[in-house]
C-alpha cells in the first residue's frame, strides 16, 4: 500500500505531458482506438449527422477561463453557439453595448472577465427541464441565469463571503434553490461585513468559508440570495445533491481539512482523510425562515435583463443573513473521505454517494440510508466546530476495487453503472454499483476532468453517450503552435462495453458540461423579438420616428437598422467630445436576421443587434472627421451597400 502511494505522489509531480506519455505505453494499446486504427464505419455512421438534418441532443460544455458556454450537438460535435456569461464578447457586443454592461458589475467594479466552471440545467421532480442553465464564475465569485429560450445571459448574482465559488452552482430537485459554495476560506468581518484583515497565521481562528442559498422564483426563473451557512475554514470543492430518499440533502467534498491555506509553505493536504460535508438544504431554509439566521452588512450586486427593455439593470444589495451550524442541530455533519477528494456524485436512487478520492485513487461510496441509521444512533467520531464527524465505517458503503489512478468525477447510466474518470491513468472506468466491481475500462486522450452523461446526474438518466473532457491534448489534432485547443471524446455506453466515437475540439477549458435532449430546448427556442413589445424607452418602431437630441454635450441617435439600410444614414451636427450614443433599433421581424453596427474609431466599436431588438453604442469621437459607419454581419445582397457617415465637426 505505502509503495503504491508513493509511486503515486511520484507521478503526480511528473510533468503531465510525460506522464500521460508513459501511461499510454504502458496500456499496450489495448484500445483498439488510437489514431492508427481505421474508423469502422458503423462507428461514422453513430456520430454521422446528415446535412439538414437535427442533433439529438443539446450539449453545454463550460468555456472556462473564457468565461462562456459553448453549446454543441451531439451526437456529430458540432457547435453551434457561444453563450457570452462573465466575459465581453465581441461577436455579438455582450459587455460592450450599453444595453448588457451592467451584466458584469461586481462590488470589484467592471469585471469584465471570469472563470467559468460548472453548467448546471435547472430542474423539476429531479429531472433536467430544459428551462434555465445556471453556471458558476469561478474567480469573481457569481451565479449566472442563462435562458435557453433566447440563449442568452438574463441574470447573474455576485455572492458575497466567497472566494473562488467553485463547488457551485447546484440547484435543487424542484427548483426552490440554486447553492454555491466557496472554494478558499477568508477572514470574514461579521460586524462590518466582508473581508476582514487576518495574517495566514490567523487561519484556524479567523477564516470561514460559506454556503449561498439563491432562492429561483418558479414562474421566471428571478434569483435572490436568500441566506449562508458560514462553514468551517476548509476549502469546499465540489458539490452535488441527493434525489429520492436523499432530496433534502447535498454534499460538498473539502480539503485544506489542516485549516492550513496553502499547500506549500502552510502544510495543507497532510491528513489522510478529508470530509464530505451533508448538509440538509431543507432543514437550513427552515432554520433561516424560523428567525435562526443573523444578519450582517455586505457589498454585492445583483443584475439583471429586463426582458421587455432588453436593457440590464444593477442593484447593489448590502446585507445578508446567515445561519451558524453549531446553532443549527441535525443540519450539517461531516463524512471523513480519502485525502483531497473532489467530485461528489449521487446516484440516481439517491442512496449512493460516490466520492472521488483524487490524491488516495480511491472510490468510496457512502450510504444515504446507514448515513440516517449513524444519525439516529449518534454513530459520531468527535466534531469539528460543533459539527458532528461520522465514523467512516458506519456510513461506507464500500469501495470500489482497483478503480485506477486519479479519480476525479463520476456520472451514472440507467443501468446501475457509474463511470469515473482517471485524471493520472488516462482512462474512464465503468464499474457497477452493485458489486463494485470494474466492467470495463477506456483508455481516453489525455487525462480526463469531468464527464457528462446526458440526464447522468438526475433522476433517470438518459444514458447512450458519454462525453469526457480531456486536459491534455497533444497529438489529437494538427499542432497550432504553444497553444492547443482542448478536447472532448464522445463515447457510446448502450452496450456492455464503451465505444469510443469521436473527438472534437471545444473552447478553452471545458470543466463540466450537461446535456439534454433537443425536444425540451428546441421547441421553445425564440426566433425574433416582437417589435411591439419592444419598450426600450430609446426604441424606434418605425423610420419616420427616428431622432437626432442634443442635451449639453451628449447627443442621442434614435436610429433603425433594417435590410438593407439605416436611417438616418448621414448624421451630421457632432462635435470633438461629445457623448454619442447610438440606440440602433433592429425593425426586421424574422427569423435570423442580425444586423451588425459598427462605426469607424469608436472604442466599444460593435454590436449585433437581433430583430426587435434596441442596442446601444457609446462613443466619445476625439478627432474631426466624416466617419463611416456599416453594418457588420451579411444581411442581404445590398449589405455591403448599408452604411451611412457620421460627420464630427472642430469644437
Ligand atoms: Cu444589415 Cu448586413
Amino acid at each position: 500500500m505505502k509503495s503504491t502511494q508513493s509511486k503515486l505522489t511520484a507521478w503526480l509531480g511528473m510533468p503531465l505531458a510525460f506522464l500521460a506519455v508513459t501511461i499510454l505505453q504502458s496500456c499496450g494499446g489495448n484500445d483498439g482506438n488510437n489514431k492508427n486504427n481505421a474508423v469502422s464505419d458503423d462507428v461514422a455512421s453513430a456520430v454521422y449527422v446528415p446535412p439538414g438534418e437535427h442533433d439529438e441532443l443539446y450539449s453545454f460544455l463550460s468555456g472556462g477561463f473564457n468565461g462562456q458556454v459553448s453549446v454543441y450537438g451531439l451526437p456529430s460535435g458540432r457547435l453551434l453557439k457561444v453563450i457570452p456569461v462573465f466575459s465581453q464578447f465581441p461577436e455579438n457586443g455582450y459587455g460592450y453595448n450599453e444595453e448588457t454592461k451592467p451584466m458584469l458589475m461586481t462590488s470589484h467594479g467592471f469585471v469584465p472577465w471570469d472563470d467559468l466552471h460548472h453548467p448546471k440545467l435547472s430542474r423539476a421532480d429531479g429531472m433536467a427541464d430544459g428551462r434555465w442553465l445556471f453556471v458558476n464564475g469561478n474567480n469573481t465569485p457569481r451565479v449566472a441565469r442563462i435562458d435557453l429560450r433566447t440563449f442568452e445571459t438574463v441574470e447573474i448574482m455576485e455572492i458575497p463571503n466567497s472566494a473562488g465559488n467553485h463547488c457551485s452552482p447546484y440547484p435543487t430537485n424542484n427548483g426552490e434553490y440554486v447553492l454555491a459554495g466557496t472554494r478558499f476560506s477568508v477572514p470574514l468581518d461579521l460586524e462590518k461585513g466582508g473581508m476582514g484583515d487576518a495574517s495566514l497565521d490567523e487561519y484556524k481562528d479567523k477564516f470561514r468559508g460559506s454556503i449561498s442559498f439563491i432562492k429561483v422564483d418558479k414562474e421566471n426563473g428571478d434569483m435572490d440570495l436568500d441566506f449562508q451557512i458560514l462553514v468551517p475554514g476548509f476549502d469546499y470543492d465540489l458539490a452535488n445533491g441527493g434525489k429520492g430518499p436523499s432530496n433534502d440533502w447535498v454534499f460538498f467534498t473539502t480539503y485544506n481539512t489542516e485549516k492550513a491555506g496553502t499547500l506549500k509553505e502552510l502544510g495543507a493536504s497532510q491528513n489522510d482523510k478529508d470530509y464530505l460535508a451533508a448538509i440538509n438544504w431543507k432543514l437550513a431554509a427552515k432554520y433561516a425562515a424560523e428567525g435562526k439566521a443573523h444578519e450582517m452588512p455586505a457589498n454585492y450586486y445583483h443584475n439583471k435583463l429586463d426582458h421587455g427593455t432588453h436593457q440590464a439593470k444593477s442593484t447593489l444589495k448590502k446585507k445578508v443573513r446567515y445561519l451558524l451550524p453549531e446553532e443549527c442541530p441535525g443540519m450539517m455533519y461531516l463524512i471523513p473521505a480519502p485525502k483531497s477528494p473532489h467530485g461528489i456524485d449521487v446516484d440516481p436512487t439517491g442512496e449512493y454517494m460516490v466520492v472521488n478520492g483524487k490524491l488516495a485513487s480511491s472510490l468510496p461510496v457512502f450510504s444515504f440510508s446507514k448515513m440516517q441509521k449513524a444519525i439516529e444512533n449518534k454513530d459520531f467520531d468527535g466534531e469539528v466546530n460543533g459539527i458532528p464527524v461520522f465514523k467512516y465505517e458506519a456510513v461506507l458503503h464500500g469501495e470500489v476495487k482497483e478503480p485506477g489512478l486519479g479519480p476525479l468525477h463520476t456520472e451514472f447510466d440507467n443501468k446501475g453503472n457509474g463511470y469515473s474518470t482517471m485524471f493520472v491513468s488516462s482512462e474512464v472506468v465503468k464499474w457497477s454499483l452493485k458489486d463494485l466491481q470494474v466492467k470495463d475500462r477506456l483508455p481516453v486522450y489525455y487525462s480526463p476532468g469531468h464527464l457528462v452523461i446526458p440526464g447522468g446526474d438526475t433522476r433517470e438518466p438518459y444514458g447512450k453517450y458519454l462525453v469526457v473532457m480531456n486536459k491534455i491534448t497533444k497529438d489529437r489534432y494538427l499542432p497550432t503552435g504553444p497553444e492547443l485547443v482542448h478536447s472532448a471524446q464522445l463515447i457510446d455506453i448502450s452496450g456492455d462495453k464503451m465505444r469510443m466515437l469521436l473527438d472534437f475540439p471545444t473552447l478553452a477549458e471545458p470543466h463540466y458540461a450537461q446535456a439534454i435532449p433537443a425536444d425540451k430546448v428546441a421547441p421553445n427556442s425564440v426566433k425574433f423579438h416582437k417589435l411591439d413589445e419592444n419598450r426600450h424607452p430609446d426604441a424606434v418602431k418605425s423610420e419616420k420616428d427616428v431622432s437626432v437630441t442634443r442635451q449639453g454635450k451628449t447627443v442621442k441617435i434614435n436610429m433603425t437598422s433594417i435590410r438593407s439600410h439605416f436611417a438616418p444614414d448621414n448624421i451630421e451636427g457632432i462635435q470633438v467630445g461629445d457623448t454619442v450614443i447610438f440606440h440602433v433599433t433592429n425593425l426586421e421581424q424574422d427569423w435570423d436576421v442580425p444586423h451588425g453596427f459598427a462605426v469607424m474609431g469608436a472604442n466599444n466599436a460593435e454590436t449585433l443587434i437581433m430583430p426587435g431588438a434596441t442596442q446601444s453604442l457609446r462613443w466619445v469621437p476625439k478627432q474631426a472627421g466624416v466617419y463611416p459607419f456599416y453594418c457588420t454581419d451579411f444581411c442581404s445582397a445590398l449589405h455591403q451597400e448599408m452604411q451611412g457617415y457620421v460627420r464630427v465637426s472642430p469644437r
